[in-house]
């Protein structure tokens, strides 16, 4: 099992990638080391109280030093709110507090064809780093690259065209970027699911990650399709430790269903186990 990293991190840049999106850069080697794909972290600002709790945030990608060894780690993430408002005034040098790696990460797949990734709003965090692994370009948590599948799709869908984050990421990471708006103002006209109801041939797997509409809308298009699915969860959390239960989502079981904790089951849930 992995230890858990508890540590206040000094910040090596946070630069603004699109409207209201922000990448900070945390110089903390071995969360680094340990994260992978999926996994999210906790970060807080040191010394205030205000907020209270810390908030959750994906894993973007890592970092490596000169020696290919993993130095740092970055998170792209929305001004929502009150963390993201104050995190985004933080300057190189400053510090922040964090805790991770948490949750389970993404599942390991069997050679495929094509994985297709789905995104919507800031979903599309969790998935640079998931591109990567896939493709064989990087292992991650100490494991040694290696490509399970032979292309991988990203459908991402963002509100307007000045809010689309990391397309030239993904595009270098190796994916095929399908880029999906709600005015029009950049790709496809319309839903990320609607795009990727056009997309042939039909991906072999998909994941998704984004508000729960379009999650909805993903896991009936799988089951359409008879495609496995896995989606990742932003529920809102408050310790990502599973101790306070303020993030359980409902799963089916042997006896109808319960609640799981999406900080230490998930967040990545097989869509079969989710109750909607
Ligand atoms: C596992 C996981 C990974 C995440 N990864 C990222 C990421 O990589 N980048 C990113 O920008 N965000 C990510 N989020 C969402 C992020 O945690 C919230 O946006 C953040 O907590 C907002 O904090 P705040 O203090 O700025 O906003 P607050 O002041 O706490 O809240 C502002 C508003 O946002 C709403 N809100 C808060 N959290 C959520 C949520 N999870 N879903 C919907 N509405 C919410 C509140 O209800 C409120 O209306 C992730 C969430 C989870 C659970
Ligand atoms: S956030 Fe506390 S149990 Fe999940």
């Amino acid at each position: 099992m992995t230890s858990l990293v508890h540590a206040t991190v000094p910040v090596g840049e946070n630069v603004r990638l699109a409207r209201d999106t922000y990448r900070i850069r945390l110089d903390c080697p071995d969360l680094a080391r340990a994260i992978r794909p999926g996994q999210f972290l906790m970060v807080r600002l040191p010394g205030s109280t205000d907020p209270l709790l810390g908030r959750p945030f994906a894993l973007y990608d890592t970092i490596l030093d000169g020696t290919g060894q993993p130095a740092g780690v970055d998170v792209v993430y929305l001004v929502v709110g009150k963390l993201t408002g104050l995190l985004k005034e933080v300057r190189a040098s400053e510090s922040v507090t964090v805790w991770g790696p948490l949750g389970n990460g993404f599942p390991d797949l069997p050679p495929l064809e094509q994985v297709g990734l789905v995104a919507g709003g800031i979903g599309q965090t969790p998935f640079l780093a998931h591109i990567r692994e896939l493709l064989g370009g990087r292992g991650y948590g100490g494991r040694p690259a290696q490509q399970t599948a032979q292309r991988v799709s990203l459908f991402y869908g963002v509100r307007t065209a000045d809010l689309a984050a990391g397309v030239d990421d993904f595009r270098a990471a190796g994916a095929d970027v399908h880029l999906a708006s709600d005015d029009g103002s950049v790709g496809f006209r319309g839903f990320v699911t609607q795009r990727l109801q056009q997309h042939v041939p039909r991906p072999a797997h998909l994941v998704g990650c984004g508000p729960e509409p379009m999650l909805k809308a993903l896991a009936e298009l799988a089951c359409e399709w008879g495609v496995p699915c896995h989606l990742s969860l932003e529920t809102p959390m408050a310790c990502g430790l599973g101790v306070c239960f303020s993030c359980v989502t409902k799963v089916r079981t042997a006896a109808g269903w319960d609640y799981r904790r999406v900080c230490v089951d998930g967040p990545v849930f097989d869509v079969q186990a989710l109750c909607w």
